[in-house]
């Protein structure tokens, strides 16, 4: 039922070891709500989840853990930054390899006339010039947002530069790591990076309905975009101002965020560079075994250049959905195809509207499982069905 998963980029699977007994632990030894009553199950969460946030801010050079806010997933995150930072007025620059979580609420504040968006062009292979975006500023210039790395091309972007311009101009970066969060160095100690959003289910490991945003002391004020109960100052009728609390609304997502705990514990042990290593070989072997299909047309910088293990490809002659349902039903092979909720990627690699078909090598997936694809597609390669 398994099958051969290439779809890391989605979610990671399968999750480490870890990750399974930890949230067996936790439901055989004590359930109860962070921050909600002093018993010692409420104590014990509340304890789990700060030994979460602390190593999480430690992973990511974060020197003030309560600046490190637990989000429902990736999309949430994202939208706590920009709901919560922009204000009236504000222009706002965004590369046009931005997935929908980004372009969706930014198309809404500018659809309300709150800012001015523009998104600024990547070349053919998705890669922003970060003089195309200085170029770009005007006065009222407040935000940049950039994805780390792109979920259709696995393009990564100089974001370390991009930065560096961001702040000579006076101005913020937020940068959208749902695909390399986990995946790749991210020190926001050394970065000129103020807030960084990302999944917890993919590159770390956790479950789905996770996420993270973490907000650099740059960045003064954010307004909640959720309020309600937070465990503290319940006297108060207005949300109250204190890390990571007044964003933090709700009971937490505990055994999501003890999942994403024992799979930061899983990238700690293996090493980053090792793990990345691995992701890459396998890109690499499905790059290289299908270079040699001419119907095959592959799309992102190749192998050796900056980039993830996120390959997008169409066959000629196919639809991608079509390689997508021939792949699962008969071959167990399980990638996603389409436009991967990022339209303007696709318009950028040029394959608006019918998209690709992604596979999504991960850490666990075997030398055995790329043969097999390689020859899947091969074979299909070798059928056109178009006129
Ligand atoms: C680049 C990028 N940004 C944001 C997201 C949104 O993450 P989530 O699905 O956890 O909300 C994704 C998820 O696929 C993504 O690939």
């Amino acid at each position: 039922m398994t099958g051969i998963y290439l779809d890391n980029a989605a979610t990671t699977f399968p999750k480490p070891r870890q990750v399974g007994e930890a949230l067996r632990d936790w439901l055989e030894t004590g359930a109860g709500s962070p921050g909600r009553g002093n018993h010692a199950l409420a104590l014990r969460s509340g304890d789990a989840v700060h030994r979460v946030r602390r190593g999480l801010a430690r992973f990511f050079g974060v020197r003030d853990a309560n600046r490190l806010v637990f989000c429902c997933s990736g999309t949430d995150a994202l939208n706590m930054a920009l709901k919560g930072f922009l204000d009236e007025g504000d222009h706002v620059l965004i590369s046009s390899m931005e997935h929908n979580s980004v372009l969706r609420p930014l198309r809404g504040l500018e659809r309300d006339r709150r800012i001015r968006l523009e998104v600024v062009p990547c070349d053919s292979l998705g890669r922003l010039d970060p003089g195309d975006i200085v170029g770009r500023f005007n006065e009222r210039t407040k935000l940049v947002v950039v994805s780390h790395a792109s979920n259709v091309a696995g393009t990564v972007q100089p974001i370390g530069g991009i930065g560096t311009a961001v702040r000579e101009r006076g101005a913020y970066l937020l940068v959208d790591a749902a695909q390399s969060a986990g995946v790749l160095p991210l020190d926001l100690g050394a970065l000129d990076v103020d807030m960084v959003a990302f999944a917890g289910h993919k590159g770390l490991y956790g479950l789905q309905g996770t996420g993270c945003l973490i907000v650099g002391d740059r960045i003064r004020s954010l307004r909640p975009w959720r309020e309600g109960g937070t465990g503290v100052d319940s006297l108060s009728e207005t949300q109250p101002r204190a890390w990571p609390e007044a964003f933090e609304s709700g009971t937490p997502n505990v055994p999501g965020i003890l999942a994403l705990g024992a799979g930061l514990a899983f990238i700690e042990e293996k090493g980053i560079d090792a793990i990345r290593g691995v992701e890459m070989e396998r890109c690499s072997q499905l790059w290289e075994g299908l270079a040699g299909f001419e119907n095959v047309e592959m799309y992102g910088p190749p192998p050796g250049e900056d980039r993830v293990g996120v390959l997008s490809l169409n066959i000629r002659g196919w639809e991608p959905g079509d390689v997508g349902d021939v792949l699962n039903s008969n071959h167990g092979i399980r990638v996603r195809t389409g436009l991967h909720c990022a339209p303007l990627a696709h318009r950028t690699l040029g394959t608006h509207p019918s998209g690709t078909v992604r596979l999504s090598p991960g850490y666990f997936s075997t030398p055995d499982d790329i043969r097999k694809t390689v020859l899947a597609i091969g074979m299909l390669a070798r059928t056109l069905v178009a006129g």
